[in-house]
């Protein structure tokens, strides 16, 4: 049986909130401009991954990545940032996913920690947009971390900052990159999207909406 259950981390976009939807539509738009294609399918690779990486995964995708200098690739990303505000611009508290708030709610009532461990420099922003900040003990966002998913630092920092046992965390994500830094961390990973996807993950749901707090710490407990 697992230690007693300390702290619950989330990522933020694509599991509280369905922001993962316009940083899609934004590098979309600046990948249209640049002549490179861009799927939803090849989406799924940038989910979790820092802004610069992210873009140098979209021109080596169209194999542009050496007709850039950094001052223009720094613009190039500058732009897509400029699109994503515009789009982010609109959230309330009514974006919150179905379920997050209770299930939030029901972590805190039970004496367990929260935390945020997002790979987005926009975190704070989006989390006080949704009004839910506030529940959280401790926000890890890419400004205070050196190496992005899927290394577990942003997890392990989050951790300490919530003077938890890694072991003793859960973390929940969206994306494969994610999984994986939570699993290196240590931790009980919880995914959020198609079975198929998470093989790695502990606990997989469709969507935010299936997740119950008391489900979750049952599994979490009786996990080998
Ligand atoms: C992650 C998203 O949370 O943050 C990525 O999954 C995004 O899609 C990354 O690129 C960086 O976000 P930002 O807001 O710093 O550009
Ligand atoms: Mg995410």
């Amino acid at each position: 049986m697992n230690k007693p259950l300390e702290a619950v981390i989330f990522d933020l976009d694509g599991v509280i909130t369905d922001t993962a939807e316009y940083h899609y539509l934004a590098w979309k738009a600046l990948a249209d401009q640049l002549g490179i294609p861009f799927s939803r399918q090849f989406n799924e690779e940038l989910k979790g991954i820092s802004r610069m990486d992210s873009l140098e995964k979209i021109l080596t995708h169209g194999g542009k990545q050496a007709r850039f200098s950094s001052e223009e690739k720094d613009q190039l990303a500058a732009k897509k940032n400029e699109h994503y505000l515009n789009l982010i611009n609109r959230i309330t508290p009514a974006d919150l996913l179905p379920g997050i708030w209770k299930f939030v709610a029901d972590i805190n009532a039970a004496g367990v920690k929260l935390g945020i461990a997002s790979a987005s420099k926009n975190a704070m922003t989006v989390l006080e947009a949704l009004g839910i900040r506030e529940q959280f003990d401790i926000i890890v966002d890419a400004r205070t971390i050196c190496h992005g998913k899927p290394d577990p630092e942003i997890f392990i920092t989050a951790a300490k900052l919530l003077e938890a046992e890694p072991s003793a965390c859960i973390g929940i994500e969206d994306a494969t990159a994610g999984v994986e830094a939570i699993k290196a961390a240590g931790m009980f990973a919880i995914a959020i999207g198609p079975k198929e996807q998470f093989e790695k993950a502990d606990l997989v749901y469709n969507d935010t909406s299936e997740l119950s707090f008391t489900e979750v710490a049952k599994r979490y407990r009786l996990k080998e």
